[in-house]
């Protein structure tokens, strides 16, 4: 694991030979969709061992069938996990596998493809985050600008730890996050940064358009 701190972000570049074996897999046009949302979800299953790391627990007493003892468990209030629809949705799977007993939140957003910046469409969570673990899933940190709103948005109701789950990031995006996140609670967790993005605002090499690659070109 690459770990690179900037201010309070912090960006883990999950270094793993599994990994890098199912990121090439997605990044190749040659893979069809149930084959995309399966790797999906397992890659990010991969990556939420890694987000989870700093995961709230409190200490409980236990009684194995030997002896008592005390262990962990994941304390109150529970994390909340909130996928950026559409694509965010793909990966909610792979992450509710690690975290079965957190809380489900969504936010719609979308893109405009000429001006690339994001609006919001739809808001479904808590209105007071105050104390929460957040983990947002977006599979592809591009120009930074979804995340950083989403981000924005849920520091604005009081999550004091937030984590976004992203399968690929863009230098570009990285350092948006960095600026425009400066002095927040901010961690990036993702498979890979890559070289840089075009003028499309594609991630490149990048694996094209996440969503489109998860669900086809309907929506
Ligand atoms: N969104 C995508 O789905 N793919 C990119 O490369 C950039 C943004």
């Amino acid at each position: 694991m690459v770990l690179r701190y900037c201010r309070d972000m912090r960006t883990h570049v999950v270094d793993h030979p599994l990994v890098a074996h199912k990121l090439t897999t997605l990044r190749d046009k040659r893979t069809d969709s149930p084959t995309f949302r399966r790797l999906a979800d397992e890659l990010v299953t991969l990556l939420a061992y890694e987000a989870t790391r700093d995961v709230r627990t409190e200490q409980v007493d236990i009684a194995t069938p030997v002896t008592e003892t005390t262990g962990v468990r994941l304390s109150s209030p529970k994390p909340l996990v909130v996928p950026i629809l559409r694509a965010g949705l793909g990966m909610l799977e792979g992450m509710v596998r690690l975290l079965p007993t957190a809380e489900v939140g969504f936010l719609g957003m979308i893109r405009d493809e000429e001006t690339l910046q994001a609006s919001t469409y739809a808001t479904r969570m808590p209105d007071d985050l105050s104390g929460r673990q957040v983990y947002v899933l977006d599979p592809m940190l591009a120009t930074g600008g979804t995340l950083v709103a989403a981000i924005k948005e849920l520091i604005s109701r009081g999550a004091d730890d937030v984590t976004a789950l992203c399968l690929l990031a863009a230098p570009e995006g990285v350092e948006v996050m960095e600026r425009e996140l400066a002095g927040t609670p901010v961690t990036v967790v993702t498979a890979s940064v890559d070289e840089r993005l075009n003028d499309l605002g594609y991630i490149v090499p990048g694996l094209g358009d996440a969503g489109d690659r998860m669900y086809g070109t309907a929506g």
